[in-house]
């Protein structure tokens, strides 16, 4: 059983005490709700007073980046031992907004995923297509390229989360369609049997671009669909508290 996962992921959003905020508000609104997972990835330099205000609840720390070593001369970079330090169990590594404007590359975001691992921390790693991508119909080419170079000598998939963003349905409001949503998590979950056979199937597959309290009940249903990514709706606490539960809207 892949248990469902929704993840907030608030980018560039929120100062300390507007994080501090939204939990107060947040954590109440899903106390009861055991039978799946909630990740909050707040920026950096939140991260550590969200995790002490997370402590005692089931909400999980995540990060948004990381860098590949350990520690050194490298301004501005935080490492994966620094994350784990702090609690955190979860990053997100390959977001297309990472790969946009910071030029990651599949093979730098193979080596965040390794050094990740190597110290014990979960990884959630993105995938998608740009639009042009799709339109030209190399959705499953960008797909198969960006498994294989980001998994590459990743012989144990326990650790990862896999996110399907296309990238055209991230903070645009145009959601994926239903079919083109259940066609890539099925070809995800395919390539994934191809590399690790029948350890493939414990691995969740998150959707993630546009979700909102409007649409989660659809999307949350597909095949393969075992949890969100969430930025814009997770910034507001009732919104995201709406998706974790995925009620419909009245
Ligand atoms: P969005 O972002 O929900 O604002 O589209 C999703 C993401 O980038 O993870």
């Amino acid at each position: 059983m892949r248990m469902k996962f929704f993840v907030a992921n608030w980018k560039m959003n929120k100062t300390v005490k507007e994080s501090l905020n939204f939990l107060r508000d947040f954590i109440p609104l899903i106390k009861e709700i055991k039978d799946r997972e909630i990740g909050i990835a707040p920026t950096f330099v939140c991260l550590e007073s969200v995790g002490k205000t997370l402590e005692n609840t089931p909400i999980k720390l995540c990060a948004q980046n990381v860098f590949y070593e350990k520690k050194g001369a490298y301004t501005g970079e935080i490492s994966p031992t620094m994350l784990k330090d702090l609690n955190v169990e979860y990053v997100i590594i390959g977001h297309s907004e990472r790969r946009k404007y910071f030029q990651e590359t599949d093979e730098v975001i193979n080596r965040k995923i390794k050094a990740s691992i190597d110290e014990q921390l979960k990884v959630i790693f993105c995938i998608g297509e740009i639009i042009e991508e799709r339109q030209s119909n190399m959705t499953f080419d960008v797909l198969k390229r960006q498994i294989e170079k980001g998994l590459e000598n990743i012989n144990n998939p326990s650790s990862i989360v896999l996110a399907y963003e296309p990238v055209w349905a991230i903070g645009t409001g145009i959601v994926a369609s239903e079919k083109q949503i259940e066609e890539a998590h099925a070809f995800i979950r395919d390539k994934l049997k191809e590399i690790y056979s029948e350890k493939a199937d414990s691995v969740r597959i998150l959707y993630g671009g546009s979700v909102t309290p409007e649409n989660i009940h659809a999307i949350i249903n597909i095949d393969n669909v075992d949890g969100v990514l969430v930025g814009g709706a997770s910034l507001d606490a009732q919104k995201f508290s709406k998706i974790v539960k995925y009620e419909k809207q009245k």
